[in-house]
């Protein structure tokens, strides 16, 4: 073997060797300057110890039954109603489309609010949203978008008055 000496791969073990050490090597001392840093830093934080320890991750819980801002008719319809409304799908009347809405205005806005929490034709109960999602008056509100994109002047519904 000619370049025997000056070599420090003899073998395939050593050349995995060598692989993993060029790699580890510079991320331990990496890690060592980051802790080095940071060590620097935490003599002048200002950091109490209780936010230094505190865990990294940390849960948001909601209260589910406290008070919300209810969502306004264009959010509901964009996240409930538009899936069918904007295409058309299964005849829905689509949004904007006043030649389609127009004999649907005539029953007024609790009318078409009616056939919406009923369900109509291909149009499940609530356009498919839970009641714990969409709220009744939400749901007004989105019909209210929704009818006075094709020409309907429908007022906004009164906002319920909050639970007791
Ligand atoms: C799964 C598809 C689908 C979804 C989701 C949907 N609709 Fe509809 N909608 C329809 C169809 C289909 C019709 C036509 C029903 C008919 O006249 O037979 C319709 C009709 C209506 C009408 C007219 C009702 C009438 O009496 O003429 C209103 C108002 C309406 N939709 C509002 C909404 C609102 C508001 C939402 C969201 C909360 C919604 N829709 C979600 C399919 C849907």
């Amino acid at each position: 073997m000619s370049n025997e000496h000056g070599n420090l791969i003899k073998n395939p073990k050593q050349l995995i060797i060598m692989v993993f050490a060029s790699f580890f090597v510079p991320l331990i001392i990496i890690l060592l300057l980051m802790v080095f840093v940071n060590n620097g830093k935490r003599g002048d934080s200002s950091e109490t110890s209780e936010q230094l320890i505190k865990p990294v991750g940390q849960l948001n819980f909601k209260d589910a039954s406290a008070p919300r801002e209810p969502q306004t008719g264009e959010q509901v319809y964009k996240a409930v109603c538009a899936s069918c409304h904007v295409s058309g799908a299964a005849g829905a009347p689509k949004f904007g489309d006043t030649g389609a809405w127009t004999a649907r205005l005539g029953k007024g806005y609790d009318g078409l609010l009616t056939s919406v929490l009923k369900g109509k034709g291909a149009m499940p109960a609530r356009g498919g949203a839970s009641p714990a999602d969409v709220s009744d008056y939400e749901l007004g509100r989105a019909v209210v978008y929704l009818a006075n994109s094709a020409g309907g002047k429908l007022a906004e519904p009164k906002a319920p008055a909050p639970a007791k």
